[in-house]
């Protein structure tokens, strides 16, 4: 169980010991002491869950001390003892920040309900702040995080294209935050409200596409046992999001296109002409340029996309977001995870911004997610990172080889490094490594007569 540390404050010696003698045997760890500065040395050297104070002290007013403990330790509770006749300084005690107050002659029976009730508080006050986290985390918004040229630029159109309906084409590798950037413009749209479908391009099969984009009437086809509206007609008034554009079917390409340019359709199978109002937002991670040279896609269907496209460079062309992006996932995984926010070794942090990410934003979220799951004593070292990050140095070739030896190929592999860095140039090699140009010359003579 959580040890609970009380102070008592009274200059009354026999209640003193009465009240400590109460309160230890309920298992409260409990000290005491009959003055006011005495109980603020003990309140700076460690931690009061709760402090019981007599108004009147041989130094001075309890209602000053109570003040003065609230500023030093404003996490602990305090109850006040008050003589019967003084309610005023009650009244002024929970002004103050007081929990509670009783009056004397009390009984050990009300005492240790109020100290019941302060704890119970306090626990509820703790559960409500971590709702209140979770809650914002839950609502909050997510945002385009980054700092470099390219994020400030996409930042600023995702300001002005959201309050416009042409259709935007976002282009990228894969986890640049193309979805994200989709989000956050239908977010701030003044169709914010409205319906926001998403179609993965790539996830349905091209027999099923049209059934899914257009609906169908009971009858259609055979299965149609029910007619079903189509993901344009679910988006009508509101915002459709065309993810993976690039594996559209291309016998679906004039289909889409039509839509595109009359905003109606027909759905499956029935003579009811149906008439839309889209925002369209399309994602690509693949060259759509490309593919029109190489006739994958259709030439006119992609000018109609390519309206405003958006270009997010991968990751590791923009890496002074790292520094940024890696905070705020270190910050949100820490909420999530109901951790302390972790410190980053120094070599950790290096390897964090060395390595490359192909798989761009999201590989470092998954890779910080693991990290903080797996760290210990909150602090990221090198360890808690993949394989990958973590650099290869030949030590699995020194196992169970002689120290001497290992020595050696240590020696040698730091020589041959260092005279690489340097571009074969010994004299500063040799400077930097500490050693003679004669002694470096011997050594390599040695390696090659190996
Ligand atoms: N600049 C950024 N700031 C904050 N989070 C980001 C940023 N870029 C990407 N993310 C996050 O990285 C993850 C991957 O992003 P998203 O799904 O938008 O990528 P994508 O480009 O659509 O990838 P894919 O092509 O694989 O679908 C998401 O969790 C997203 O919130
Ligand atoms: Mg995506």
């Amino acid at each position: 169980m959580e040890t609970i540390k009380i102070l008592i404050v009274d200059d009354e010696i026999l209640l003193r010991k009465a009240l400590e003698g109460v309160l230890s045997s309920q298992g409260y760890v409990v000290k005491s002491c009959e003055r006011g500065d005495k109980a603020l040395d003990l309140v700076q050297k460690e931690f009061f869950d709760l402090a019981l104070i007599d108004v009147r002290l041989p130094d001075g007013n309890g209602l000053d001390l109570l003040k003065e403990i609230k500023k030093i330790s404003p996490e602990t509770g305090v109850i006040m003892i008050t003589a019967y006749a003084e309610i005023k300084s009650a009244v002024q005690a929970i002004k103050d920040g007081a929990f509670d107050y009783l009056s004397k002659p009390f009984q050990e029976e009300e005492l240790l309900i109020a100290i019941e009730k302060f704890l119970k508080y306090r626990s509820l006050e703790k559960e409500l702040k971590t709702l209140k986290t979770s809650l914002s985390n839950f609502l909050g918004e997510r945002a385009l995080i980054g700092e470099s040229k390219a994020i400030k630029e996409i930042t600023q159109k995702i300001e002005i294209l959201s309050q416009v309906d042409v259709p935007i084409l976002i282009y990228g590798e894969s986890g640049t935050g193309k979805e994200l950037i989709a989000d956050l413009i239908q977010k701030k749209s003044p169709r914010k409200d409205k319906p926001y479908i998403k179609i993965n391009c790539t996830a349905i099969p091209e027999n099923l596409f049209e059934a899914e984009l257009f609906g169908f009437e009971k009858g259609a086809f055979t299965g149609a046992t029910e007619s079903k509206k189509g993901k344009l007609e679910l988006a009508n008034g509101g915002t459709l999001l065309l993810d993976e554009i690039g594996d559209l079917p291309l016998s679906l390409q004039p289909k889409l296109l039509r839509v595109l340019e009359t905003n109606t359709f027909y759905p499956l199978g029935s003579k009811r002409e149906v008439r839309v109002d889209v925002r369209y937002i399309f994602c690509t991670g693949k060259d759509l340029k490309k593919l029109v040279e190489e006739g994958k896609f259709r030439d006119d269907l992609y000018y109609r996309i390519n309206v405003v496209p958006l270009k997010i460079p991968p990751l590791r062309e923009r890496k002074e977001d790292l520094p940024h992006l890696i905070n705020y996932f270190l910050n949100y995984f820490s909420q999530k995870y109901q951790k302390d926010i972790p410190k980053i070794t120094s070599e950790a942090y290096t390897a964090l911004l060395s390595y490359d990410y192909p798989g761009n934003v999201r590989e470092l979220k998954h890779i910080l997610e693991r990290a903080i799951l797996l760290c210990q004593d909150s602090k990221i070292t090198l360890r808690d990172l993949p394989e990958e990050l973590q650099g290869k140095f030949p030590y699995d070739s020194f196992i169970s080889q002689n120290i001497q030896k290992c020595k050696e190929l240590l020696e040698r592999e730091v020589i041959l490094k260092t005279l690489e860095e340097c571009k074969g140039k010994k004299t500063e090699a040799a400077k930097r490594l500490g050693i003679s140009r004669k002694t470096l010359w011997q050594k390599l003579k040695k390696f090659e007569s190996r």
